[in-house]
């Protein structure tokens, strides 16, 4: 083969190189995010072994919220502590704060204890409160606090076994579409629902829920001491879900004090079986230029 030759099959090909890449990365720049497509949390977090699995729960990313402050804590008195419970970080950040009396608020699992919503209320936010375990029907607790005897759930159903009424989110949100708007953002969506996340999460992520309505999310989330590898991965690839397909940045992570136990996974050293966790969406974070972040400021800067 002569050196002519070789040289232009080495250029032909460098071209074709160059063009694939380039027109894969444009691709990937004009198409819209198929949520679908990309919702594969078994491949991503297959990997992580136990103190991985451990650390990443424990992760956050300190500097994404400078001001991230508790709502509404009690103090619950478990049996070894008296700990500070019930409050959920919400980042006050200018470009994403929930907007003084003019945000909206879910609150998902209640039981009696209504320090975040009260604290949400005293924000002046409109509070949409959740729980189908209480015992009592829908009712309005003040002008801003509306309570709903229903759950949150991966499908709209009723519970086999308690009866409950569970719904996904967007069977909620279109219930509640009347009394506060078919277009209001929910500024922060918090959740303790006792390991129901897991089935609600990954649907309001498939549903694009996450993405279009949800400024900010703050859940409680749950193990079993005794939770195999499989099941702290599967946790975790929902998670990772959250963050990558969901583009959820997460600001703050602490565990709950009082959930502590010998974990298996762990060869039963005590771990939290219970974290509290808060994302905000990047999506609805707005830069400094945006021309729309002048009525969203936090009016005390
Ligand atoms: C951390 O937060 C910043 C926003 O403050 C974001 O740009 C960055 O991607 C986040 N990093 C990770 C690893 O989540
Ligand atoms: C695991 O722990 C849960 C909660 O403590 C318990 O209900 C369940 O029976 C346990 N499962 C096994 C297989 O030990
Ligand atoms: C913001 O609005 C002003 C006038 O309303 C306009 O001149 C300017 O170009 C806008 N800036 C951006 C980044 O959209």
């Amino acid at each position: 083969m002569s050196f002519h030759r070789m040289f232009w099959i080495i250029l032909v090909a460098t071209v074709i190189l160059i063009l694939t890449i380039s027109s894969w990365k444009l691709w990937r720049l004009v198409m819209p995010f198929d949520y679908t497509a990309t919702y594969n949390y078994e491949a991503q977090s297959a990997m992580l072994g136990p103190e991985e699995i451990y650390r990443y729960f424990h992760w956050t990313n300190s500097t994404s919220c400078l001001l991230s402050v508790d709502f509404g804590f009690y103090v619950a008195m478990g049996v070894h502590i008296a700990a500070p419970d019930g409050h959920k970080a919400v980042c006050l950040d200018q470009f994403i704060a929930p907007v003084y009396n003019n945000c909206l608020v879910y609150s998902f699992g209640i039981n009696n204890q209504w320090t975040f919503d009260d604290a949400m209320a005293q924000f002046g936010c409109q509070v949409y409160s959740f729980d189908p375990s209480m015992g009592v029907g829908d009712y309005d607790r003040s002008q801003q606090i509306h309570f709903y005897s229903l759950g949150l759930s991966g499908r709209d159903e009723v519970h086999p076994s308690t009866k409950w009424k569970m719904k996904t989110a967007w069977s909620i949100y279109q219930m509640l579409a009347p009394r506060h708007g078919v277009s209001t953002l929910i500024d922060v969506l918090k959740m303790d629902i006792e390991f129901y996340e897991w089935d609600a999460i990954p649907q309001m992520l498939r549903s694009g829920f996450l993405a279009d309505k949800v400024k900010q999310l703050a859940v409680e989330i749950h193990f079993n001491a005794n939770d195999t590898l499989e099941t702290f991965k599967r946790y975790a690839s929902i998670l990772q879900d959250v963050e990558s397909t969901g583009q959820f940045v997460r600001f703050s992570s602490r565990p709950n004090p009082g959930l502590k136990a010998a974990v298996s996974i762990l060869k039963d050293k005590e771990e939290y079986i219970g974290l509290e966790l808060a994302w905000y969406n990047s999506r609805f974070y707005y830069s400094i230029d945006n021309n729309q972040s002048k009525t969203r400021f936090f009016p005390y800067f």
